[in-house]
């Protein structure tokens, strides 16, 4: 069954979701927040997309030829008793993890059947666990309903960027939109909005209803939606 999806994101008035250039403690004030919000969702695991899992790897390459021979595409699992698990969407299997923790969550890295052979000797080498979530393009329902079935994902929150999580909206895949509008205009358009969709991708709008809209200390406003039923 599929796991109930939560896209939880922080955004600027004018709906940009990159912080840097913001001035520090502001940053980091928004950032406790964010987080602190997303720990009300009670989620067993929280997904990024490769861009944002690069910036919490701080990757530094890997050892090459580890793989002997071919790889099977078979889904690997490391552990499958985590207490929470960090899912990856990173589908040429590009993010350099140093072991299979990230902010305390057991890696799952899902890639396409054509990364090399040397990037699932290197995942399985400290151990972080990879599914197939399709041959050449990541089928996120596919992906959603294997984390259900092989790790028991009941609930799964979206936390960026904004590729990922436009993409999950528009396939269709959330249950629950949640963004923190903090108290800053960006103003830089040329930077992503908050949820951003390929053209290609994008068939229409979402539609959500209004579940709350709380106010925050510092004055940043918690807006949560729902999918119509
Ligand atoms: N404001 C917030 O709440 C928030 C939250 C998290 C992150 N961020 C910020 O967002 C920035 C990164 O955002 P981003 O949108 O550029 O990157 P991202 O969503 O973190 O990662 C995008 C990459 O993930 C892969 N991907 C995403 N959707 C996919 C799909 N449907 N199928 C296959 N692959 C998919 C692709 O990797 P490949 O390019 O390898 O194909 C894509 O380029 C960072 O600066 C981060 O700090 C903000």
């Amino acid at each position: 069954m599929k796991p109930y999806v939560i896209c939880h994101m922080m955004s600027s008035i004018d709906g940009h979701a990159l912080t840097d250039g913001w001035d520090r403690s502001f940053k980091k004030n928004a950032g406790d927040l964010y987080e602190k919000l997303a720990k009300q969702f009670e989620f067993d695991a929280w997904v990024c997309g490769r861009v944002t899992m690069q910036e919490i790897a701080h990757g530094e390459g890997y050892p090459k030829g580890l793989a002997t021979s071919p790889i099977p595409r078979t889904h690997y699992f490391a552990v499958r008793d985590a207490a929470q698990y960090a899912i990856s969407i990173d589908p040429h299997g590009k993010v350099e993890w140093k072991n299979n923790q990230a902010l305390d969550s057991h890696i799952v890295e899902v890639v396409t059947e054509g990364v090399t052979d040397d990037y699932l000797a290197y995942l399985q080498s400290i151990k972080v666990s990879y599914v197939f979530g399709g041959n050449s393009e990541i089928d996120l329902a596919r992906v959603t309903e294997i984390l259900a079935s092989e790790l028991g994902i009941k609930r799964l929150v979206i936390e960026g960027g904004p590729h990922v999580s436009g993409s999950f909206v528009n396939a269709g895949l959330v249950d629950e939109v949640s963004v923190l509008i903090l108290p800053l205009v960006d103003g830089r358009g040329e930077h992503p909005a908050s949820f951003e969709v390929t053209p290609e991708a994008w068939a229409q709008p979402t539609y959500l209803i209004l579940v709350s809209a709380d106010v925050q200390e510092g004055g940043g406003v918690w807006l949560r939606y729902k999918k119509p039923a």
